[in-house]
């Protein structure tokens, strides 16, 4: 949808231009195929029409996103395509101006995959008013402007626009920020809106505040939170992220083992040799605790393994009502499980996307922690090929694991209770589980490898369930270790 064009408006209507990032440059070949170059890198884009191949030739400085350009439709919806599958890669920002060769009033950088940039209508007497998630930052020479909730960051290239809508932390109607001087023009402030930067306010006295954006889901997080989930998993922003030694060249590592204070130290007696190994049992088990990154692909793990994995580490074993703080304070049911949780909240979920598994369909499941059960989740392959290959990469290893666990969390458990920390303990106890599974692992003779990135977006594509109501923190591999000399347990 368009903005409503406004008499009053002197200046121009916004358009946007889909332009290649900086370090992208595309190569035609002599069939009209197109492929994206960066850094060595050829990417695929397939084969155009003659007119679209030409035209892509635009995308250097910006090309017009208007079905009303002077082309045939055919062309437009190819040219759409070509830009929907640079967007698709990472290889596109747009930029917003009111005229090819004007200045940019903004540069809209996506953030998640498959982010277009979208222009609701919104009418003179639509109240608008910022996202309490929403943050202005310099990054570089830069001054951006994004949201966790948002599919795409805002580079803002006018400080009068910043200004305008750094104002917007008190609600004004549209016919108000019109005499501005600062005003950006309708086009910024509904893509904005459309990224939920800016949200419409329902009700003409609401002040906008933390309970009327959003779900019962929303109300719950704290801005530093929800900011800390999107940015340190993968799948919401754009961001270098995982082992990329971004400073390597800047400052040395940190040695392995602190330097010793200064002063007398006391040496401890170590741990006595017994004939198991080293100490007691759970003294042994730790010391053979390791991680296991290659599985033996003839002898899978079996469904009864599992099972007994499962069990053992993560299976409700008994629930409760409890009453906090005094006996007319809230009650809340606790399902506890074999390790600890803050609070007795046991937020955690376990999802497994299932490569191998002796006498269990390949898929993805949710295990039902109360009724010690696996629940088939329907959703299309590729994205089941996505996440073993995702873990196979975060891994380095030569194939996907036979069973990778996702750990997600319902942070609502948490946050209800506590706040500022809620998201901190949430991943303590992801941490608490992690060595709970390796332990567990370590005992039936299986192989587990701890995972430290997970795709948040993918996971949210497979069930359905938005980002900040459910939503991975964690991930394990598990399977048969190419080391053991356990015997597979029939299924
Ligand atoms: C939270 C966490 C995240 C990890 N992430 C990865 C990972 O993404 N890829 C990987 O190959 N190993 C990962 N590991 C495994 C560590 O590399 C491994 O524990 C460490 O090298 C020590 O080796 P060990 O587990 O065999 O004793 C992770 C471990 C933890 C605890």
């Amino acid at each position: 949808m368009r903005g409503r064009s406004d008499s009053r408006q002197s200046k121009p209507p916004a358009k946007l231009f889909a332009r290649l990032n900086p370090n992208v440059t595309l190569e035609r070949a002599a069939d009209e195929s197109i492929s994206a170059l960066l850094s060595g890198d050829t990417v695929a884009l397939g084969k155009f029409s003659t007119t679209t191949a030409k035209r892509s030739a635009d995308l250097k400085t910006g090309l017009l996103l208007d079905a009303s350009a002077s082309s045939s439709a055919d062309s437009e919806t190819e040219i759409h395509e070509l830009v929907r599958r640079l967007s698709r890669c990472g290889l596109l920002e747009y930029r917003l101006a009111r005229a090819r060769g004007g200045r940019d009033l903004a540069v809209i950088e996506p953030q998640v995959r498959d982010f277009t940039p979208r222009i609701p209508e919104i009418g003179g007497n639509n109240t608008l008013v910022l996202s309490r998630f929403a943050l202005m930052r310099r990054r570089g020479s830069d001054l951006v402007l994004e949201s966790p909730r948002s599919g795409a960051l805002f580079r803002l290239c006018d400080t009068d626009i910043a200004a305008t809508i750094a104002g917007l932390s008190k609600p004004q109607t549209l016919r108000q920020l019109r005499r501005k001087r600062g005003f950006p023009g309708t086009e910024l402030l509904a893509i904005l809106v459309d990224c939920q930067i800016l949200f419409v306010l329902e009700a003409n006295r609401d002040k906008g505040l933390r309970s009327s954006e959003g779900d019962g889901s929303l109300v719950l997080w704290d801005f530093h939170d929800l900011l800390f989930h999107a940015r340190s998993t993968i799948g919401r922003h754009a961001n270098p992220s995982g082992g990329v030694f971004a400073y390597a060249h800047v400052v040395d590592p940190l040695p392995a083992v602190r330097p010793c204070w200064p002063g007398e130290t006391i040496d401890l007696p170590k741990l006595a040799l017994s004939p198991s190994g080293i100490g007691s049992s759970v003294a042994s088990l730790l010391r053979r605790r390791h991680s296991t990154r290659s599985f033996d692909e003839q002898r899978p793990i079996t469904l009864e393994e599992l099972s007994r994995f499962l069990d053992g580490t993560a299976r409700i074993h008994s629930r409760d009502l409890v009453k906090f703080d005094s006996d007319d304070g809230p009650a809340i049911e606790t399902a506890a499980r074999p390790y600890p949780s803050g609070g007795a909240s046991y937020e955690l979920e376990l999802y497994l996307a299932v490569d191998r598994c002796t006498g269990l369909p390949r898929g993805f499941y949710h295990y039902d922690a109360a009724r010690h059960a696996l629940v088939p989740i329907e959703f299309g392959a590729p994205q089941l090929e996505a996440m073993l290959a995702d873990a196979q990469f975060s891994m380095a290893a030569s194939a996907v694991p036979q069973v990778l666990i996702t750990i997600t969390a319902r942070f609502g458990r948490v946050s209800w209770k506590y706040s500022a920390i809620a998201y901190a303990l949430i991943l303590k106890h992801v941490g608490v589980l992690m060595q709970t599974f390796y332990l567990m692992a370590t005992d039936m003779e299986l192989g587990a490898c701890a995972i430290g990135t997970t795709d948040v977006d993918l996971f949210a594509k497979m069930t359905g369930v938005a980002f900040h109501v459910e939503g991975p923190v964690g991930q394990l591999a598990i399977g048969r270790g190419l080391d053991s000399e356990s015997i597979p347990v029939a299924g």
